[in-house]
């Protein structure tokens, strides 16, 4: 059976995460409570404990058992993090990574799909403060499920009333899915710039950090799929459960890519490759005096290119910087390497894009459909790729 945990914090909605417990009960899923410890102040543990039928977790520093660490075992074995209520307390503490409960810590562990359910006064619920950590959560990944607007336990009126227990459920099953939604699928992933020497010490090179491909890897993985990640020099950790490779020029990163290309389903190129290297690269360092007799560039390959030529029936996604006429220059690459969507931006804006953690980029598809998303987070906008992948993966089968 699979496991959820649920997150149970003190507010006066409390008495609502029993009937989430039980609506996911119903759908044959096993829920591990874990409560705050005001919370255990507001309703006893041990009614938690008998409704999902697993001892309700309050505090971490009692019943441990010594051979194994709760949080970090528990957390490898949910499928889903659910907050219902969750405080403002609970929220911030969320948003600035405090990690001093069960709970709280549990939300650093945890690698699957995290929401969250607030439930408060409308005047706690709209402080700024709380606006904020939200849209700070959102921007990492998390999901809400925004609460309603009604008649509130302060004897007001107004937003912050916990969602229906029904509306909360029915999102946990719908972001479980989803956490499956590419399993059994291998993604191809490249990212960060390139390096093309003229000796031992220069190189050409330009500003990708490698951000957007790292994170289409990490989405990609939280959706269940295998992935490999081919990526330029970058300062980012890969994630733990990606295969990584690790390459230097245009012409390593071709190699890689053509290595793993057959057992790829999906293959994403966010890397920025360089588009030219120089002709002559000297083994040592050139004298700064004879620079000038040696410098001539030459393209290096097209990858993209090559691969659209093979591609069969896998998914290519291809990307595009620019600087000047952003749409139409996308649509053109779109077309000459036979892409399935291509996902462009306007680099000269300093808000986003290189190096940022921000982007806000143009989805354009074949039939020349474009989806232009707002300036959001580069987590935010891998989901919106990987949703459009999925939607094409759906009408090719
Ligand atoms: C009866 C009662 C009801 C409360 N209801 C809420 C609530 O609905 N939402 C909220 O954010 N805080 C509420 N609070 C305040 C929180 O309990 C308080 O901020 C607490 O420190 C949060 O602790 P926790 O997040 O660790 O559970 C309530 C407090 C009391 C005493």
């Amino acid at each position: 059976m699979t496991l959820i945990a649920l997150g149970v914090s003190s507010s006066i909605s409390i008495y609502k995460s029993c009937e989430i417990i039980r609506r996911f009960q119903e759908k044959d899923f096993q829920v591990q409570v874990i409560m705050t410890k005001n919370a255990s102040r507001l309703i006893s543990p041990l009614l938690f404990s008998a409704l999902s039928g697993r001892e309700a977790i309050v505090d971490p520093f009692e019943g441990q058992q010594s051979e194994r660490i709760a949080h970090v075992a528990l957390a490898k074995e949910v499928a889903l993090l659910l907050v219902a209520p969750a405080t403002a307390n609970v929220i911030g503490k969320f948003a600035s990574g405090v990690a001093d409960d069960f709970l709280s810590t549990f939300y650093t562990a945890v690698n699957c799909p995290v929401l969250i359910a607030p439930a408060m006064n409308e005047a706690m619920y709209l402080h700024r403060q709380t606006q904020q950590n939200i849209r700070r959560l959102k921007g990492l990944g998390v999901r809400f499920v925004e609460p309603e607007r009604g008649y509130l336990a302060c004897k007001d009126t107004g937003w912050g009333r916990l969602a229906p227990p029904e509306r909360i459920v029915d999102e946990g099953l719908r972001l479980i899915k989803k956490s499956r939604s590419l399993k059994g699928k291998t993604v191809l992933v490249t990212a960060g710039p390139t390096r093309e020497f003229l000796d031992p010490v220069r190189f050409l090179t330009n500003r990708s950090s490698g951000k957007m491909g790292y994170e289409l890897a990490e989405e990609a993985i939280r959706r269940g799929a295998d992935v490999i990640l081919v990526s330029g020099p970058s300062p980012l950790f890969p994630p733990q459960e990606a295969k990584f490779s690790q390459v230097q020029t245009a012409e390593e990163m071709e190699k890689e890519v053509s290595k793993h290309f057959t057992k790829a389903d999906i293959i994403i190129m966010a890397a920025a490759v360089s588009d030219f290297k120089f002709a002559e690269a000297s083994s040592k360092k050139i004298k700064k005096e004879k620079l000038g007799e040696k410098i001539s560039i030459v393209p290096t390959p097209d990858i993209l290119l090559k691969l659209s030529r093979k591609k069969g029936s896998k998914v290519l996604v291809g990307f595009a910087a620019e600087t000047e006429n952003v749409a139409e220059n996308a649509v053109k690459k779109l077309k000459a390497k036979n892409l399935d969507m291509i996902v462009a931006n306007n680099v000269l804006d300093e808000r986003v894009g290189f190096e940022s953690d921000f982007n806000q980029v143009s989805i354009i598809l074949p039939g020349g459909r474009a989806i232009r998303s707002e300036k959001m987070t580069k987590i935010e906008i891998s989901q919106l790729i990987l949703d459009k992948i999925e939607e094409i993966i759906g009408k090719k089968c």
